[in-house]
C-alpha cells in the first residue's frame, strides 16, 4: 500500500488479489477508505459501507457511463439495462421486471427444486467413488439450466455458455483476447437466436418479453436486443454459481453450522443473506463521478473513474457488528450484495430462490461433507472437491 497523498495505489478486486481482499479491505477502510488505484486505466475507489450507500442513492452525481464493468466484459458497446443511465435506464428496466418479481418466482420454485434435486444425488453418486468437484456437478449448472429456461436460451447449449462466461469474467483481466472473442461470440449467438425467435411461435419467456417491449411506441433494435441479452447472460449466470459455491465452500469447513443447517433449514433462509454479505460474487462495480466531489478528504474530479467496492462495505465494522463473522442467524442484515440504488440487481428474487433451494435440496441429499483440497479459494466458479465424512 502506498502512503503518498493518492493513498491506495495499487489497490485490485480481481483474480488473486481476492485471495487476501478481505484483509486489504480492512486495511483501505482504515488507512485510506477513499483512495485512489492505477490500475485499470485508473480509478477511485470508495470502501466505507454508508459512503456507499450515498453514491448508489446519487445516480446524478455517479453515472454508470461509460461502463459499470472495470475492466470491460470484451465489448465496449453499453450494457442494458447496467450501462444506461436515467431517464432511459427505467425505460429498459421496467419491460423486464414483471418476470423477476415474488410472485414470479414463486412459480418457477418447482422447477428449481427438481434441477438441483437431480444434480444433487449425481453428487452424492460420484461422492460415493471418492472425491468430487461440486462445483462442476452443481454449482455451476443449477443455475445455468434455471436461467436459460427462464430466458427462453437454449438448454442444451449450457456447457457453450460455461466455457464463455469463464473467458469474459474470469479470463478478461490477464487475457483480454480471451473475453473479447468470446464477447464475440456471444453477441453471434444471440443474433442468430433472436433472429430464429422472431419466425417462431411464442413462448413465455426473457426474449419474448424483450421482443414484445416497446418504448416510445417502437420495438427495440437488434442491437438493443442482443445487449441486453448479453447483460443478462453475464449477470444472470456467474453470479449466483459463485454464491452456490462460496456458501458451499464455507459449509465445508464449518461443520457445526453444516448441523445447524440440516437440522433446521428453515435457518437457511438467514444463512443465505450471510453468505451473500460475505463472500458476495460482485466486488465491486464502476461509475463514472459527474462533478467534483470530497469524499472522507478526498477531492474526485469530474470525469474521474469510481469504484465503489461493495465487498468491503459489507464488512465494514461501523455498518455491522463482528463484521468479519459469519453469522448465519445473523438479524438486520442489510447488505450491499445487490447494490441499493436504481440499478439495484433485477434479479435479486431469482438469485435468492436459486441459492435457497439448492442449498436445502443439497444438504437433504449429500450427508455430511468437508473439503478436500483445502487450497480452494472461497471466491471464483472454480473447482470445489468436497468428500464425505
Ligand atoms: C447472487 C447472485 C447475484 C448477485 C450477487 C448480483 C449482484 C448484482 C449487482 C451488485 C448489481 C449492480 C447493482 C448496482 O451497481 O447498483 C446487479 C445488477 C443487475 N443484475 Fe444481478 N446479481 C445476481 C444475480 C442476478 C441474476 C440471477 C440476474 C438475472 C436476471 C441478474 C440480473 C441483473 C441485472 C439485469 C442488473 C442490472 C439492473 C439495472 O441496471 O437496473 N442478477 N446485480
Amino acid at each position: 500500500m502506498s502512503d503518498n497523498n493518492r493513498p491506495g495505489l495499487d489497490f485490485d478486486f480481481h483474480g488473486k488479489a481476492l485471495d487476501n481482499i478481505f484483509e486489504t479491505y480492512a486495511e483501505i477502510r482504515d488507512k485510506c477508505p477513499v483512495g485512489h488505484s492505477e490500475r485499470y486505466g485508473g480509478f477511485w475507489f470508495i470502501s466505507k459501507n454508508n459512503d456507499i450507500f450515498a453514491a448508489e442513492q446519487d445516480p446524478e452525481r455517479y453515472s454508470v457511463a461509460p461502463s459499470m464493468l472495470l475492466p470491460s466484459f470484451g465489448t465496449d458497446i453499453p450494457m442494458i439495462p447496467i450501462d444506461i443511465d436515467p431517464p432511459k435506464h427505467w425505460e429498459y428496466r421496467k419491460i423486464l421486471l414483471p418476470l423477476f418479481t415474488p410472485q414470479a418466482i414463486r412459480k418457477i420454485e418447482n422447477g428449481i427444486r427438481m434441477t438441483s434435486r437431480e444434480l444433487a444425488i449425481k453428487v452424492l453418486e460420484s461422492l460415493r467413488h471418492g472425491p468430487t468437484d461440486a462445483s462442476s456437478m452443481f454449482a455451476r449448472p443449477v443455475p445455468t439450466i434455471v436461467f436459460s429456461r427462464i430466458a427462453g436460451f437454449p438448454e442444451q447449449d449450457w456447457p457453450k455458455f460455461d466455457k464463455w462466461v469463464y473467458d469474459i469474467i474470469y479470463a478478461r483481466v490477464e487475457y483480454p483476447e480471451r473475453a473479447k472473442n468470446a464477447a464475440q461470440a456471444v453477441m453471434d449467438y444471440f443474433n442468430d437466436l433472436l433472429m430464429a425467435r422472431r419466425s417462431a411461435e411464442p413462448r413465455e419467456d426473457v426474449i419474448q418479453k424483450l421482443l414484445e417491449a416497446r418504448l416510445d411506441g417502437n420495438p427495440l433494435s437488434q442491437d438493443e436486443l442482443i445487449s441486453y441479452c448479453y447483460l443478462l447472460f453475464v449477470a444472470g449466470l456467474d453470479t449466483t454459481v459463485w454464491a452456490i459455491r462460496s456458501s458451499l465452500w464455507y459449509l465445508g469447513q464449518n461443520l457445526e453450522d453444516q448441523r445447524r443447517l440440516r437440522e433446521d433449514p428453515e435457518l437457511i433462509y438467514m444463512a443465505v443473506e450471510e453468505f451473500l454479505r460475505t463472500l458476495s460474487p460482485v466486488q465491486a462495480m464502476a461509475r463514472t463521478c459527474l462533478a467534483d466531489t470530497v469524499i472522507q478528504g478526498q477531492k474526485i474530479s469530474a470525469g474521474e473513474r469510481v469504484v465503489l467496492v461493495f465487498g468491503s462495505g459489507n464488512r465494514d465494522p461501523d455498518a455491522y457488528d463482528h463484521p468479519e463473522k459469519i453469522q448465519i442467524d445473523r438479524e438486520d442484515n442489510k447488505h450491499l450484495a445487490f447494490g441499493a440504488g436504481i440499478h439495484r440487481c433485477l434479479g435479486s428474487n431469482l438469485a435468492r430462490a436459486e441459492l435457497v433451494i439448492s442449498l436445502k435440496e443439497f444438504l437433504n441429499i449429500v450427508p455430511e461433507f468437508t473439503l478436500a483440497e483445502p487450497s480452494e479459494q472461497w471466491h471464483g466458479i472454480g473447482k470445489l472437491t468436497i468428500r464425505m465424512n
